[in-house]
């Protein structure tokens, strides 16, 4: 049996199962992607499970990205908001050279020319992080970056304000600086609720233990995790994420492109992508095989499979997407779980794989 609720585009029709209903396509379109709760606690705001990530949004050099792609850009932001996704990261480093801060100022034109229902829009959560340039060296700097982001964005609040990385390992006394940045931000109410990127367990406890003294809530810890990236590390994070009741977000949970099965060490893509794809896909025979056996039997397709596990995970991925096609298939990652055998069959399949991916250089213990 199947019902619909009432609602402005009548697109939510569910099935009694607890499995959404799947179009026939592989790439759904305007149909429910997921249960009303599924949506997951970010401090204070309910995101949708997966966001859709932008670093590609305004990046010649490793994305390939032009100006010429910016309607293609807003459709693909359209058809997300209007299948229910509500959390797009992003970055004030984002773009690159004279295309800096492209990123959050395509988001913010495309939040603006939004034609769907205003509450839809006011429901759009973006989350960006502030760069640990050297040269951001006390509070009021972070701070100022944060209204140049508001400004680019179009927007009076951020959703999630997130330090991009820790300075931890190289410029230790630059830290409280950006912790005292957050709070600054958080207590001028420029952002709902803070996070941080590429910080590890323990430097996550540490940050935690000092915003919580200052009254300010920790939500999000944004990190590499995918399954070419889940060593001990990501998992030791993603249990102090549990304990302290925060929500992990994975940052490149299709391995940049390469658990697409689009690519092979004979099909490589256009710049720096191309060195690091040759030295690590040659191994990933065992796991693309996995995927695509798991895809075929399912009606998925492998970047689905991907991104349902880092679901499965208990963690919101936020895949990057550079056109509406992509969009729609990632979008087909919703609805659906593996079950707790595939999660395994992948696991082992990506134990197999020699190499694994690169961890970013900012990544701290
Ligand atoms: N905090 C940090 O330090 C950090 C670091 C990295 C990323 N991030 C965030 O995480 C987001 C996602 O990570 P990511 O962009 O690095 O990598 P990713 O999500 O693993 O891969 C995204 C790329 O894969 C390709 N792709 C995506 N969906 C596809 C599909 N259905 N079929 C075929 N190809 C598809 C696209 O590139 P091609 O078409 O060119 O192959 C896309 O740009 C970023 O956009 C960014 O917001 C954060």
């Amino acid at each position: 049996m199947a019902w619909t609720i009432a609602s402005p585009s009548s697109r939510f029709s569910f099935g009694a199962s607890n499995e959404i209903p799947q179009n026939s396509s592989r790439f759904p379109r305007l149909v429910p992607q997921f249960w009303p709760w599924e949506k997951v606690k970010l401090g204070p705001l309910s995101v949708s499970p997966m966001g859709f990530g932008t670093w590609a949004w305004g990046n010649q050099l490793l994305w390939g990205y032009q100006e010429a792609m910016n309607n293609e850009l807003q459709e693909t932001f359209n058809l997300a908001i209007d299948n229910g996704i509500n959390l797009f990261d992003t970055a004030d480093s984002y773009g690159t050279g004279k295309l800096n801060g492209q990123s959050e100022r395509l988001l913010g034109k495309f939040i603006r020319d939004y034609q769907g229902p205003k509450g839809v829009r006011d429901n759009i959560i973006i989350a960006t992080k502030f760069a640990a340039y050297p040269w951001r060296l006390t509070a009021g700097q972070f701070v100022k970056a944060c209204q140049s982001s508001l400004k680019r964005l179009q927007i009076e609040r951020i959703g999630v304000g997130q330090l991009h990385w820790s300075t931890a390992n190289y410029a230790p006394l630059q830290e409280l600086a950006l912790w005292d940045g957050l709070v600054a931000m958080y207590e001028k109410s420029l952002v709902r609720a803070v996070g941080v990127s590429n910080y590890g367990p323990k430097q996550l406890l540490k940050i935690s233990d000092y915003l919580k003294a200052r009254g300010v809530p920790l939500c999000s810890a944004q990190v590499q995790f995918s399954l070419l990236s889940m060593a001990k590390d990501q998992m030791e994070l993603k249990a102090v994420c549990d304990s302290l009741n925060i929500c992990l977000i994975s940052y490149s949970p299709l391995g940049l492109g390469m658990l697409t099965g689009k690519y092979t060490a004979f099909k490589l893509p256009r710049g720096p992508r191309a060195l690091l794809f040759r030295q690590i896909l040659p191994g990933l025979e065992p796991l693309l095989r996995s995927l695509g056996e798991i895809a075929d039997k399912r009606g998925k397709t492998i970047p689905q499979v991907a991104i349902n596990w880092c679901i499965c995970k208990g963690t919101v991925p936020i895949p990057g997407v550079k056109s509406v096609r992509q969009a729609e298939e990632n979008l087909g990652a919703l609805g659906w779980r593996l079950s707790l055998d595939e999660m395994l069959q992948l696991e082992s399949a990506a134990q197999e794989s020699p190499r694994k991916m690169i961890q970013n250089i900012f990544q701290t213990r």
